[in-house]
Parts: structure tokens; C-alpha cells; sequence
């Protein structure tokens, strides 16, 4: 759908509930037309939180004092063989800019997953690298690579980030990755420090005008430790309003209901899927890494196991109308 900026302004900052409802029925109403009533799930391996970067909102961040661990290859198998028989058909690897995993470790990990795996797709979160790696990643056999841009507003971005750190290299990156044929996840946080409507605004241009096959999206929240540790959580409403609106710009996107939103509201990730939202990224890394990953203050990681959490987020969807199928959830 085409919606001009003043339309995008309106719908970004009206407190008419009437006319919130009516934008979240519309989003609604598209992502069933594309995707039906499933919400697919994405199993989520966080391998390391070591990571060389600053970025001044995030809770493991290099000069932040957390306690740092990686998985080995092995882990990360494991962790991949137990999603397989839960029924999960996507491994996300996640983690910090974590320079021991080279591109020999993580393509031989690649392989080995795409050989005991081949109905699954294999998705890599690691941050910026070189367009040569990331060349690599993909004959290796990644199928999905996601980079969210922060903001694609360049003074922002610097205000969110150390001065070594590129907005460019960061958009450079997002090109490379399509450019080699990976799909691609671009987005941001809702309420980050020095945020407007404008910067949101360049935001969604830049998602209208990229058009990556996935958009994650979830609130900022302080992290403990960081600069910002004392600014103020992004806003539930807003990033609901947001994923709605984004489902209208680009109808095929693949949206997951983020685990910041389940973080700060009890039902967020439901109220997600009711915005247009149709994905779900369920925490797969073993028990007693979970808490170690800890981008932001509380994020939700509840003491139990994948399968039981898995069972409790089925429920959830299908009580409020919608199935979680065995899929790899491809962009349509
Ligand atoms: N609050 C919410 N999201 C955060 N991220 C990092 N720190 C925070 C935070 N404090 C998000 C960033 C990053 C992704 C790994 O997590 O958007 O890209």
C-alpha cells in the first residue's frame, strides 16, 4: 500500500483509538491474505555474547561488565538437534561481533548443519563483516543474514553509536547481503534515545524503499551498565503501531513478534501477531546461557525448557486464532 507522509504522520501520532483499531484490522487483514492465519517460528541460538562493538544501548556491548561466554560448535548442534525435533525448520545463530567465530568455524558449522538438517534454513545474526565473509557464509549455505540498519537517519545513528562505528558500513552491509543472495532483515528500535517522528519516518522510507524480506522491530530498553541505562523504555502502543504499518508498506515481510515486546507486556507478542505480525523467535540456547545474553534489563527468558516454552507459545496463538506450523516460513 502507498501511504504518503502526512498519512504516516497521522497514523504515527494520532491518539484517536478508533482509528489505531482500524489501522491494526487492516494489517490484519493483509498478513492473512499473504500468510493465512500461521505465525511461523524461528529457533534462536544465541552463540556468544562477545562482541567488539560499543553501541551505547546494549547491555553487552565491549566495555559493558558482563559475564561473557560462547557456545562451542558442539553446543550449537546440540541446540540445533533438539529444535529439529521440536519441529523447528529455522536456526537463527545470534551473537555479538565475536571474532573467534572466523569464517572457517562458522561455514564448517553451516555445513554440518545444512547436512544433518536439509529441510531447514539456516539464518545468521552476527553483525557487520566483510563482503568477502559474508560472500563465504553463503556458499557455505546461510540462507538468511539479518542486520538491523538502528535508524536510517545518519545524525541519530551516530548518537546511538561510538564514532568508529558507520552508518555506511552499516547500509554497505545491508546491500552486500542482498547483492549475494541472502534475504535480508533489516530494522530498529521504537523509543531509542534522540528518536522523532521524523527519524521513524526516514525509517519506514527506507523499509519501503529497500523492501528487506524481514523487519524486526521491538522496543528500546535501558540496559544496566550502558550510557543510556537511565533513559526511558520505548513504548508498547507505539511499536504495535508500528509493525502495523509496516505489514501495509510491504505486505510479504516476514515480522517477528520480537522478544523485547513479550518483555515489556505480559501479552505483547499476541497483541503483535494481531498487529500483522507472523513470526515467532522462541530461545533455543541451553538454560544456563539464556540470562547471559542480556542486550536489555529483564529480557524475557523463562526458566524452562525449549520444548515446554515452545508448547506455552502455541497455546498462546492458538488461542487467540492461529497455528504455528512445522515450516521453514519462507518470504512469499
Ligand atoms: N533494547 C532493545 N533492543 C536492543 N537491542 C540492543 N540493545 C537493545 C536494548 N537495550 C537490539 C538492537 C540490536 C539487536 C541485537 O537488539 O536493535 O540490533
Amino acid at each position: 500500500m502507498n501511504l504518503s507522509s502526512n498519512e504516516l504522520r497521522h497514523l504515527l501520532t494520532t491518539s484517536d483509538p478508533a482509528a489505531i483499531d482500524a489501522l491494526t484490522a487492516e494489517a490484519r487483514h493483509v498478513r492473512d491474505e499473504v500468510y493465512g492465519r500461521r505465525v511461523f517460528m524461528r529457533g534462536l541460538i544465541e552463540i556468544t555474547n562477545h562482541c567488539r562493538n560499543n553501541c551505547l544501548y546494549c547491555g553487552i556491548r565491549r566495555d559493558a561488565h558482563c559475564r561473557r561466554y560462547r557456545l562451542t560448535p558442539e553446543q550449537i548442534l546440540d541446540c540445533c538437534r533438539i529444535g529439529h525435533a521440536l519441529g523447528f525448520r529455522t536456526f537463527v545463530l545470534q551473537g555479538g561481533e565475536d571474532a573467534w567465530f572466523t569464517d572457517e568455524v562458522l561455514c564448517t558449522l553451516i555445513r554440518d548443519i545444512k547436512r544433518q538438517y536439509p529441510d531447514c534454513a539456516v539464518t545468521l545474526s552476527l553483525g557487520e563483516r566483510g563482503r568477502d565473509s559474508f560472500a563465504r557464509l553463503r556458499d557455505a549455505g546461510a540462507d538468511r543474514y539479518l542486520l538491523r540498519h538502528e535508524t536510517a537517519d545518519r545524525t541519530h545513528y551516530g548518537l546511538l553509536h561510538p564514532a568508529e562505528m558507520s552508518f555506511d558500513h552499516r547500509m554497505q552491509c545491508l546491500r552486500d547481503l542482498r547483492d549475494l543472495g541472502f534475504q535480508v532483515g533489516a530494522g530498529f528500535m521504537v523509543g531509542s534515545p534522540h528518536q522523532t517522528v521524523d527519524t521513524l519516518l526516514e525509517d519506514l522510507a527506507f523499509i519501503s524503499d529497500f523492501r528487506p524480506e524481514m523487519v524486526g522491530i521491538g522496543p528500546f530498553i535501558p540496559a544496566d551498565g550502558t550510557p543510556f541505562e537511565h533513559e526511558r523504555a520505548g513504548s508498547v502502543e507505539l511499536t504495535l503501531r508500528l509493525l502495523a504499518i509496516i505489514r501495509l508498506l510491504h505486505p510479504h515481510v516476514l515480522l517477528p513478534a520480537t522478544t523485547a515486546l513479550g518483555t515489556l507486556h505480559p501479552t505483547g507478542r499476541e497483541r503483535a501477531v494481531e498487529a500483522g505480525a507472523n513470526v515467532v523467535m522462541p530461545n533455543l540456547s541451553p538454560q544456563d546461557t539464556r540470562a547471559l545474553y542480556a542486550i536489555y534489563n529483564n529480557k524475557l527468558s523463562t526458566g524452562s525448557e525449549a520444548a515446554e516454552s515452545l508448547a506455552d507459545l502455541r497455546l498462546r496463538m492458538q488461542a487467540i486464532g492461529y497455528e504455528v506450523p512445522v515450516d521453514r516460513g519462507d518470504f512469499a
